[in-house]
């Protein structure tokens, strides 16, 4: 009994793709509940070295999550990539199982109507040369040194004195213009600073339990911690 479950768990029953093995979960839960179960119970940094449970875990990332981040997980526009060391809302183990559960809802406001369009051009030349250190470009008119008054009267409250973000409200780090999910060019930065952005991941706990998502969670987890699990 426990060994088909292994077996099946494993995704070596004959499924053909991720609709039959939904369908399958669906009628089984009462099968798989245990195997749900005893990962639930195991802390997340455990779950996410065992391939039973990334498997399961992959699983439901492909149903339920890759449409948004990718079937990589790679992330897109608007999209955080989940396989990189850098978090908007955190990485600790219990924090991604808490923005899986929750969901977050990311609110950066609009400066538009605060700093003027000369305002917001300004500040995100700071943003592109002094944060990340690139150079604005060819005929880009920016006054940079305004743009950094700027900054320090109205983004660090959110985006820390260095720029270096605050998870807790989900301000990301903005020296590192490689993950940011809105764009980096000027004009991407001046359009997110003018009209403000609202990210939203939907919270699961209500579609998926608390186990299910404990198992993402140390799927998640897994992706940007490369030390591999034994393939069995
Ligand atoms: C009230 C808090 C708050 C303030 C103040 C704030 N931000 Fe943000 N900012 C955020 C949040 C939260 C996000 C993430 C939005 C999202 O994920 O949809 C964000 C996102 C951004 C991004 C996009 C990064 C990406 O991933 O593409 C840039 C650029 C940015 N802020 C610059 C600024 C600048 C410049 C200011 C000051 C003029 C500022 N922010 C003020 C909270 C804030
Ligand atoms: C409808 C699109 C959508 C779906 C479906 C979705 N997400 Fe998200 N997710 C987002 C967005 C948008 C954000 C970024 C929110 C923000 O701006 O801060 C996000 C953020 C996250 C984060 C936080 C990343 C960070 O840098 O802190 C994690 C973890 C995450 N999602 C995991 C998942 C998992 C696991 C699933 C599947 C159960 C999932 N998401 C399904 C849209 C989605």
């Amino acid at each position: 009994e426990s060994d088909k479950q292994t077996q099946i768990a494993n995704g070596q029953s004959g499924w053909t793709g991720v609709h039959e093995w939904e369908k399958e979960m669906a009628r089984s839960d009462a099968k798989f509940g245990p195997i749900f179960a005893k990962f639930a119970a195991m802390p997340i940094e455990e779950v996410a070295k065992d391939p039973q449970a990334l498997k399961m875990g992959g699983r439901l990332f492909a149903s339920n999550c890759s449409v948004c981040h990718g079937s990589d997980a790679k992330g897109a526009y608007g999209f955080p990539n989940l396989t990189d060391a850098d978090w908007r809302w955190g990485g600790e183990p219990e924090t991604i199982k808490a923005t899986i559960m929750a969901g977050r809802h990311a609110v950066m406001p609009g400066w538009a109507e605060v700093i003027g369009e000369q305002g917001v051009a300004d500040v995100a030349g700071f943003v592109l040369t002094n944060l990340d250190g690139r150079k604005l470009p060819e005929g880009a008119k920016a006054d940079v040194a305004n743009g950094e008054k700027l900054f320090a009267t109205n983004c660090v409250a959110c985006h820390g004195p260095t720029g270096k973000g605050t998870p807790a409200m989900g301000a990301p780090d903005l020296t590192h213009p490689g993950a940011f999910i809105y764009g980096s060019s000027f004009a991407q930065l001046q359009q997110t600073i003018r009209y403000g952005r609202q990210g939203q991941m939907p919270a699961q706990e209500h579609l998926q339990g608390n186990d299910k998502v404990h198992l993402l969670a140390a799927y998640v987890y897994s992706l940007s911690h490369k030390e591999q699990p034994e393939q069995k």
